[in-house]
């Protein structure tokens, strides 16, 4: 496609001031996110996860992030899908946030755990009543001969519990991600972009700036 070769922007954002950085890139992606936040972009928490298949292939998708805590970012899924099974096998995971309108992506790298029943339970319980309904009706990549059967299915348990408390299924709950490494990027005029890498050293976070 002809146009595709100049179709390019140039960013303005400033250089990072590492000296403001906080020395836990949890922290400081807390702070970066509250940002993105209050630029209103849609679903600043959209991440793009990616998973290492058991023949060592790639594989990506997008999630929504659904917690941060001190150890970490919290997804939730179906456990039973491509992205579990992945997990299972090797739970060395990605994910990049991109956030355009702010001209900022952050990367970060590290290996995701499921949380708690309890937790995952605590969370499915304060989702909406069709969000619930939909849990229980799919079954997360697996194929769907007839789009009908999904419809079929959703009905099927929107009546089963009818009136009744949804119950917590089994095979659906969160992943906390726990990073090893997290990168900021900031786009800056002429692509000289600035980049932020924190690594786990032991216990310790180290902070280098990388060429872009
Ligand atoms: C904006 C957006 C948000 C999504 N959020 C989730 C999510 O939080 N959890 C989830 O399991 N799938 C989510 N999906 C669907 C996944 O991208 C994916 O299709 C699904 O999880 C199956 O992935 P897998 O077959 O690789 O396991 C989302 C998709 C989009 C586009």
């Amino acid at each position: 496609m002809k146009e595709l070769k100049n179709l390019r922007v140039d960013y303005s954002g400033d250089l990072i001031d590492i000296k403001k950085l906080k020395n836990n890139p949890i922290k400081q992606f807390e702070i970066w996110f509250k940002n993105a936040k209050k630029e209103n972009i849609i679903e600043p928490n959209a991440m793009i996860l990616s998973t290492i298949s058991k023949n060592n292939l790639l594989n990506s998708r997008t999630v929504l992030l659904k917690n941060i805590t001190d150890k970490g970012l919290v997804f939730f899924t179906n456990y039973e899908s491509i992205k579990a099974n992945d997990i299972m096998h090797n739970n060395n995971v990605s994910v990049v946030f991109l956030w355009k309108k702010i001209e900022r992506q952050v990367i970060i790298k590290g290996k995701a755990v499921k949380i708690t029943k309890r937790d995952s339970k605590k969370y499915f319980d304060s989702r909406p009543e069709k969000s619930k309904i939909a849990a229980w009706a799919s079954k997360q990549s697996k194929e769907l001969h007839n789009s009908s059967d999904l419809l079929k299915r959703f009905k099927n348990f929107e009546n089963k519990f009818k009136n009744k408390l949804i119950p917590y299924p089994d095979f659906w709950g969160g992943y906390i991600i726990h990073p090893n490494s997290i990168e900021f990027w900031q786009g800056r005029s002429s692509r000289m972009h600035d980049r932020i890498l924190y690594e786990k050293e032991k216990n310790k976070w180290n902070i280098n700036r990388l060429y872009p």
